[in-house]
């Protein structure tokens, strides 16, 4: 059985929706209370049992690599304080997973960010996270439900929710045949449709495990829509074959690309962290 060791980060994108404040700052920075975006992420990946953790940025996102490396100065100021608990959770990320960087130079969709990191992944399996869609679950992380379920199908697997189908031009949308209540094979992916034009009411969220032909897929993928390299077209090739799973996880996603769901996302982690 083939484990998942590396986990992709899309993280170049420049966050528009948020500016100003992604002006200088990376939008995966952005705190759920206390925790950037991306740690949610990583920690979510470590959860699936992954420990490289590979990140494509971009200009402007050092501030990523920053926050997953040693900072000498602020260790020493709080060394001996009950502030170093604030730290023990960053601490354990950097002693158990190893960080490696690429840049996109352009902004050229996410299935041109997923080629980029090719370099960092190689010819193996891995997940793709991206870190602006924030998923929380009670028991497993939706990651590693994945894994889970990987093991049984041994092909693409891509996280699915329901939508309001008025809102599938913000989404991927999928068409495909029920396996269980909660597994589909997908026959069909479109990427943004009109409400009239959407297969169904199944959208792809930010979570995948790809097997490492997609990078192939993508190399020949023309740019779609809006002129850009879209990972749902690539996976139409596999889809064709009838090697993508969809999967409505187990938990609870937050948009935080915009602004309304990283509100509903604080509040709610602030509320579950301070219980009435
Ligand atoms: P989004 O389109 O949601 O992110 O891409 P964005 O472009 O940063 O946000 P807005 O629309 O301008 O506010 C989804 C994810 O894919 C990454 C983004 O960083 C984000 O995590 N991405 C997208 C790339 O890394 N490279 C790309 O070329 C496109």
């Amino acid at each position: 059985m083939k484990a998942i060791r590396k986990c992709l980060f899309p993280a170049a994108g420049f966050g528009t929706r948020f500016l100003p404040v992604t002006k200088a700052m990376p939008k995966e920075m952005l705190p759920i209370v206390t925790k950037p975006l991306i740690q949610y992420g990583v920690e979510e990946a470590m959860q699936a049992g992954i420990s490289g953790m590979a990140v494509v940025t971009g200009r402007g996102k050092r501030a990523i690599e920053d926050h997953f490396d040693v900072s000498y100065e602020l260790d020493q100021q709080i060394a001996g304080s009950e502030k170093e608990d604030l730290l023990s959770d960053t601490r354990e990320i950097m002693s158990r997973c190893t960080f490696s960087y690429i840049r996109q130079g352009e902004i050229r969709g996410l299935g041109h960010a997923i080629l980029t990191g090719e370099p960092l992944i190689g010819d193996e399996l891995f997940a793709v996270i991206l870190a602006d869609d924030y998923c929380v679950a009670e028991g497993d992380s939706v990651l590693a439900q994945m894994v889970h379920l990987y093991e049984e199908y041994q092909c693409s697997i891509i996280a699915i929710e329901e939508v309001p189908q008025e809102e599938s031009f913000r989404y991927g949308i999928i068409e495909g045949e029920t396996q269980d209540e909660s597994v589909y094979r997908i026959s069909n992916l479109v990427e943004k449709p009109a409400p009239t034009d959407a297969p169904s009411n199944l959208a792809i969220v930010g979570r995948y495990i790809l097997t490492p032909d997609i990078f192939d897929i993508i190399r020949n993928t023309a740019p779609g829509r809006n002129g850009e390299v879209q990972i749902t077209d690539a996976l139409q090739s596999q889809a064709a074959q009838g090697k993508v799973i969809g999967y409505r996880f187990e938990g609870r996603r937050f948009d935080c690309g915009s602004v309304s769901g990283f509100i509903d996302a604080t509040n709610y982690t602030y509320n579950k962290q301070n219980p009435q």
